[in-house]
């Protein structure tokens, strides 16, 4: 639509009332580029619309200036137990601690990320808004929790928010276009317009005998004019397992090619498609079990989602997935229509970019690890890593697109130091680095950490990394394989054993990046480097801990962890 120009019409103002800005704050805490990507493309829409945006990392942002702001949209996710990203943490931090300003100027509204089969559900996003309520900002549009699949509430939430704003206006903003943020940019291939990419190896990293088994894919870009930079993710939409959808089928005694909708826009799938594509069946979350209940008689699964019963249900879905409930409480006299209308729309899953893309132009490759195991009497199997490992050939094609990661990047100076900590499937992002750095023939000192269970089968890409080291594009390589000992070695034993080094490293300007999985490694390796920067550099807990909060600040201490 037009945008308008004229300044805000405000009738007669007293010498102490101010016009309602059209400026706009939006402030991002993002951890996989998620929340950046909208913040992003909210900042573009309101810019459409006339107003004057600022966008910004929450850590970018020096929180004194909020006095000055007017108008603040904050776009937030959140993580594991709870937490905010890395990005969030210092903001989140002021904003609670004694030195929040009071904020009875401002205009806010908050839309957060999240997963409902977690139970602090988009608590991060929760607590900004409560937050900037209690400091006296008012709610210009009212907060939207968003579940894994976020684009249409997202983009509702960039039309109040435009609402809200203009209304303050007093209608000097031309109407909303009710163009979704997200498919303002549908001329590329995106979250919600993936390229369908050949697959072009699919081979197993691990030796016979492996307790594991990780993917190593290649994929080619070519035709699809995306590019990616080393510590970008990639995002796939994986099939669900062929056998569960025909069992899930045979339970709800319903027609597999029955035809029902799989999105607001009115396309419609067989059900068999829809279940194998469109939905996710593999989680129980609350918010479902609930929905649920609502189309069935059954009078326990009634039960089990009364208030007062959390701890049941919690302790229900620990593992289960749509299979279980429909045998333990269906099948429920529902349409089709109706029971894929209560069911999440399968989310992407996000992979660690192994490549860099200078090395390998038009491709793409992940390291991914096969997960499977056994819960409630049955074999299990990880969605998108099972249909990577059992049901992908080359020649295939699969649903792609390209997540920027600005929260794990190489340093812009090239000469900088980098420490690099990544066991398991951990290892990706760092042979993307490596790539990147000897195909650019970059100078810095690097320094990987790697860990996994043995030597001789857990090894990945060994004889890549053992050439980056006789070449001298990585400096100094220490591993930790801890099944191989009596005692367990892990990576942050082999960096508490270099901890001089390793703190003059430190010293010297090093970055260190960790990578994998989140709830033990990267919290125990949390740990070891505070000890290490208190022992060495003669520091209390507490100095320590400020130094590495410094680090994280100056981008010194990044993270994607899982
Ligand atoms: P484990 O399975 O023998 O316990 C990659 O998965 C490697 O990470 C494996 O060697 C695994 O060891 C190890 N690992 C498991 N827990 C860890 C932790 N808390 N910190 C670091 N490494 C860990």
């Amino acid at each position: 639509g037009a945008v308008e120009t004229q300044p805000a019409t405000v009738t007669a103002p007293s010498p102490t009332a101010k016009a309602i800005s059209k400026d706009v704050t939006v402030l991002y805490g993002s951890q996989t580029g998620n929340a950046q990507r909208l913040a992003d493309s909210t900042g573009k829409t309101l810019e459409k619309q006339g107003f004057k945006v600022t966008v910004s990392s929450m850590s970018d942002f020096k929180p004194n200036q909020l006095k000055k702001v007017e108008n603040l949209l904050i776009v937030v996710s959140t993580h594991g137990e709870g937490e905010p990203p890395d990005n969030a943490l210092s903001f989140h931090e002021f904003l609670h601690g004694r030195r929040a300003p009071k904020l009875d100027h401002l205009r806010f509204s908050v839309l957060s990320l999240g997963d409902s089969s977690y139970e602090f559900f988009c608590q991060t996003g929760k607590e900004f808004d409560q937050k900037l309520e209690d400091l006296g900002g008012t709610r210009l549009y009212a907060r939207v929790d968003c579940d894994l699949d976020f684009d249409e509430p997202a983009a509702e939430w960039v039309k109040g928010v435009i609402g809200g704003l203009s209304e303050a206006q007093e209608g000097t903003v031309s109407e909303p276009s009710g163009i979704p943020a997200s498919q303002a940019e549908t001329t590329e291939y995106s979250r919600t317009n993936p390229f369908k990419a050949e697959i072009l190896e699919n081979l197993n990293l691990n030796g016979r005998g492996s307790n594991k088994e990780t993917r190593h894919l290649e994929i080619s870009l070519e035709g699809s004019g995306l590019t990616y930079e080393p510590g970008d993710s990639l995002g796939i939409y994986p099939e669900n397992d062929p056998e569960l959808v025909e069992l899930l089928l045979k339970e709800m005694k319903f027609d597999p090619n029955e035809n029902v909708p799989v999105n607001k826009q009115g396309a419609t799938h067989s059900l068999r498609e829809a279940l194998s594509t469109q939905f996710e069946i593999t989680v129980v979350t609350k918010p479902l079990l609930e929905q649920i209940a609502k189309l069935s008689k059954n009078s326990e699964l009634h039960e089990l989602v009364l208030p007062g019963s959390e701890a049941k249900l919690k302790e229900y879905i620990k593992g289960r997935d749509l299979l279980d409930v429909v045998r333990d409480y269906g099948p429920w006299g529902t349409s089709a229509q109706e029971f894929v209308s209560v069911l999440r729309k399968m989310p992407p899953r996000l992979y660690s970019i192994a490549s860099s893309l200078s090395a390998n132009p038009d491709e793409v490759h992940l390291t991914i690890g096969a997960v499977r195991y056994e819960a409630h009497g049955r074999e299990r199997n990880g969605v998108c890593s099972i249909f990577c490992a059992d049901r992908l050939q080359s020649g295939d094609t699969l649903p792609i697109f390209i997540q920027n990661n600005q929260n794990f990047k190489l340093p812009e100076n090239a000469e900088t130091p980098i420490i690099m900590v990544g066991p398991g499937t951990g290892v990706a992002p760092f042979r993307a680095f490596m790539q990147e750095r000897e195909e650019l023939a970059e100078e810095g000192k690097s320094w990987m950490f790697f860990g996994d269970q043995h030597f001789v089968t857990d090894f990945l890409y060994q004889t890549e990394w053992q050439k980056w080291l006789k070449d001298g594009v990585l400096t100094k390589m220490d591993v930790a394989f801890s099944r191989d000992t009596e005692e367990k070695v892990y990576v942050q034993h082999r960096m508490l054993e270099n901890s001089k080094e390793l703190f003059e490293w430190l010293q010297e300007g090093a970055v260190v990046y960790i990578c994998g999985d989140e709830k033990h490694m990267a919290h125990d390796v949390h740990n070891t480097l505070l000890d290490i920067i208190e022992q060495e550099g003669n520091l209390s807990r507490q100095e320590a801990e400020a130094y590495l909060a410094n680090m994280q600040q100056q981008k010194r201490y990044q993270r994607d962890v899982y």
